[in-house]
């Protein structure tokens, strides 16, 4: 039987993919979908329409819940979903700091669901290769690693740049080349800070995050998340056996397209999917005791360590 996602918020992302991707995906159906305004809810096209969060999580249908909610009201509704016994998959950032990310994986511990971050570009085969690459000792040693995520076109109002809503560019994009730089390091439990630099708004959040980071030796990562820089998601990892770099610099959010990936001086190919798809599939699949592959709570655990070392640096 397949599992009947319920998902909380109908905004930018759910209506641009992720509605999409659970319609599309095997053993899944979009069964409720809750939004403040129900006609918003209704166009997300569920089985049934809520205008309040809590009737998705009181509904016994409701077996998994899809948070998109701006980033401070993640924590809240996890802890009420897996307090109503559902398997929850929330947006990234999962939760603001690493304390908050502890509590609620050992709540889910607790009660027996799975907790998982949303954190697509993780399930897409482009990136899958790239952490085999870096995990199996092809690339040798890893010294260097260059991630960034920048764009330039925030508008006012978006919540992204509220601080009470956990906006700001770390949180938003800069977490991506982090959740890989953490994924092709397993056995690196803490980085060290060499440098930080954050560009505050007026409002009140960073627009800007580069940093470099070290786990030791003349080892070097070099991270960057940004509102107001020109577009750029590069992620180059090199080793002292091998490099690999994405080309098409869509490194964390390449959709329904092709795409490569250069290892060494040869380029590897890989169809166009929809890793928002994969993803629902991946842990539908799992919740119905088949095989799947999830973002493992420790990798979130180490990225929101991560970001509290850098909010701390910079404070
Ligand atoms: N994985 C990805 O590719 C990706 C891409 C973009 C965003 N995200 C993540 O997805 C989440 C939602 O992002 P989005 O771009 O869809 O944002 P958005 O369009 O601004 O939607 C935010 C949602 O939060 C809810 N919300 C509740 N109270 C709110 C308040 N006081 N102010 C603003 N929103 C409020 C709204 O729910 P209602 O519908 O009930 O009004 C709204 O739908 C974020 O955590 C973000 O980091 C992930």
């Amino acid at each position: 039987m397949s599992v009947r996602w319920g998902v909380l918020g109908a905004g930018w992302l759910v209506n641009q993919a992720t509605a999409a991707a659970i319609h599309n995906a095997d053993g899944a159906v979009l069964y409720a979908t809750a939004a403040r305004d129900i006609d918003r809810a209704r166009a997300t096209q569920p089985q049934i329409a809520y205008d309040s969060y809590a009737a998705v999580l009181d509904d016994p249908h409701v077996d998994a819940v899809y948070i998109c909610l701006s980033n401070d009201a993640h924590l809240p509704w996890i802890e009420a979903s897996i307090a109503a016994g559902k398997h929850v998959l929330c947006e990234k950032p999962l939760v603001l700091t690493a304390e908050q990310a502890e509590r609620a994986f050992a709540l889910a511990d607790n009660a027996g669901v799975h907790l998982v971050e949303a954190t697509w570009s993780r399930w897409h085969p482009r990136m899958r290769r790239i952490v085999e690459l870096a995990t199996s000792g092809a690339l040798g040693e890893i010294s260097n690693y260059l991630g960034t995520f920048t764009f330039d076109s925030m508008t006012e109002g978006n919540y992204r740049l509220s601080p009470d809503h956990g906006g700001g560019a770390l949180y938003d994009v800069g977490i991506y080349p982090l959740h890989a730089l953490i994924a092709c390091l397993p056995d690196v439990t803490s980085f060290d800070i060499m440098q930080v630099d954050r560009v505050m708004s007026d409002h009140g959040v960073d627009v800007t995050t580069t940093a470099t980071l070290t786990w030791g030796g003349d080892s070097r990562a070099s991270i960057a998340g940004s509102f107001v820089m020109p577009e750029s998601q590069r992620l180059t990892i090199r080793g002292s056996a091998g490099e690999v770099t994405v080309t098409d610099n869509q490194a964390f959010t390449t959709w329904r397209a092709a795409s490569t990936l250069r290892v060494g001086d040869h380029v590897e190919e890989f169809p166009t999917v929809d890793a928002y798809q994969i993803m629902f599939e991946e842990m539908s699949a799992l919740i119905r005791g088949g095989d799947g592959w999830l973002l493992p709570p420790q990798d979130s655990i180490r990225v929101a360590q991560t970001v509290d070392a850098l909010r701390l640096h910079s404070a």
